[in-house]
């Protein structure tokens, strides 16, 4: 059998990607085959879309670290014909062929059955990014972080991780404080339920002291370096910061003061490789406690051969909340 996926190939030009017809044998071995009906476009699909050997070493390749579809084939008791499936992480659209394709074959180990209460649809308007987003307001609230202890930031607020984050701590009674670089999305943030929206200009250069005016309750950071730096020297007693991302890039500048006098609790999130258990536990959560009725406020829907335009735009930081692709 035949079917489309968007593939990447390495050329003389460079890495070019298109729409290309594969055929099942061409899908790696696995336990489960799934033809995929949604997946998402995530900063790490840009990143294998456009050569990086750190997510993709062989090509040609389909990237996609998100699909959610239908089980076609399984010869597992555990997964039968038509169940409905997502799959994020682990190995899928790394070295394993993903989601931006119209089958998938992946090991049991990666999939979830999808929650009641929740569609197939709606899973890829979170996908990997609102997982993430998830994952770090888990640990946030497990480090005991209460609405009653003040401001929670989010950096990259108009991204994919941080419009879930933005809307989810909302939710959950926090008083959110947006840092984004796009003061033409003040209203889609406030609407979100974000209580004030600050330019990340406030933030930006090298650390100025080790420890300043605490203001923090704790934060999620999906952009790293200098503004991470910064906001680490300006936390409460006790706060915890939960971070995830390098848009801003991969260094670190701080000092021990913060962590020794201030008991601060720096945590890092790593949503490809976290245990299954607890993926599950944030996609129940997402389907009933956690439940975002905003959530199509800031989804963009496009098909496969839509994806090299918005591959540009999340390499350039000018994404604003989700793509969901229909596949
Ligand atoms: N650790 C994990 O498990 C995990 C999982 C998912 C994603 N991530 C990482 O988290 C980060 C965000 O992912 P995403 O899917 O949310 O990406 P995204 O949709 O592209 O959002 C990133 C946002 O960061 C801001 N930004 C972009 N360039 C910046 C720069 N140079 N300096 C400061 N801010 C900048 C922009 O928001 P504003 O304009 O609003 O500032 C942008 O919309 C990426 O590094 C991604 O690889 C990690």
């Amino acid at each position: 059998m035949n079917f489309k996926a968007f593939v990447t190939e390495e050329t003389e030009k460079g890495f070019t990607s298109s729409i290309q017809e594969r055929s099942l044998n061409d899908l790696p071995a696995g336990d489960v085959l799934i033809k995929v009906l949604f997946s998402s476009l995530n900063y790490k699909d840009a990143l294998s879309a456009s050569g990086n050997k750190g997510v993709s070493r062989n090509y040609p390749h389909s990237p996609g670290i998100d699909a959610a579809g239908i089980v076609e084939e399984s010869n597992l008791d555990h997964f039968s014909n038509g169940d409905e499936v997502i799959v994020t992480g682990y190995d899928l659209g790394m070295n394993t062929s993903g989601g931006f394709s119209q089958y998938i074959r992946v090991p049991k180990e990666w999939i979830i059955k999808k929650p009641d209460n929740f569609s197939l649809e709606e899973s890829m308007a979170f996908g990997t990014a609102g997982l993430t987003a998830g994952l770090c307001v888990r640990k946030i609230l497990l480090n005991g972080i209460k609405p009653e202890d003040g401001d929670i930031f989010v950096t990259g607020a108009t991204g994919g991780v941080g419009t879930v984050a933005v809307m989810l701590l909302s939710k959950l009674g926090f008083d959110v404080i947006a840092i984004t670089g796009k003061e033409n999305q003040t209203d889609l943030l406030l609407s979100l339920g974000a209580k004030e929206v600050i330019n990340r200009s406030e933030f930006e250069g090298e650390m100025k002291s080790p420890l300043s005016k605490p203001r923090w309750a704790g934060g999620v950071d999906a952009v790293g370096s200098d503004i991470l730096s910064n906001l680490i020297t300006a936390t409460h007693q006790r706060a915890a910061i939960a971070c995830c991302g390098m848009v801003g890039g991969i260094n670190l500048n701080t000092s021990i003061f913060p962590f020794i006098l201030r008991g601060l609790s720096l945590l890092g999130i790593d949503s490809a490789e976290t245990l299954i258990e607890v993926k599950k536990e944030i996609w129940h959560n997402f389907a009933t406690d956690w439940k975002l009725e905003k959530i199509n406020d800031q989804i963009k829907d496009i098909g496969l051969d839509e994806l090299d335009l918005e591959i540009e735009k999340i390499l350039k930081g000018e994404q604003v909340g989700r793509i969901r692709i229909k596949n």
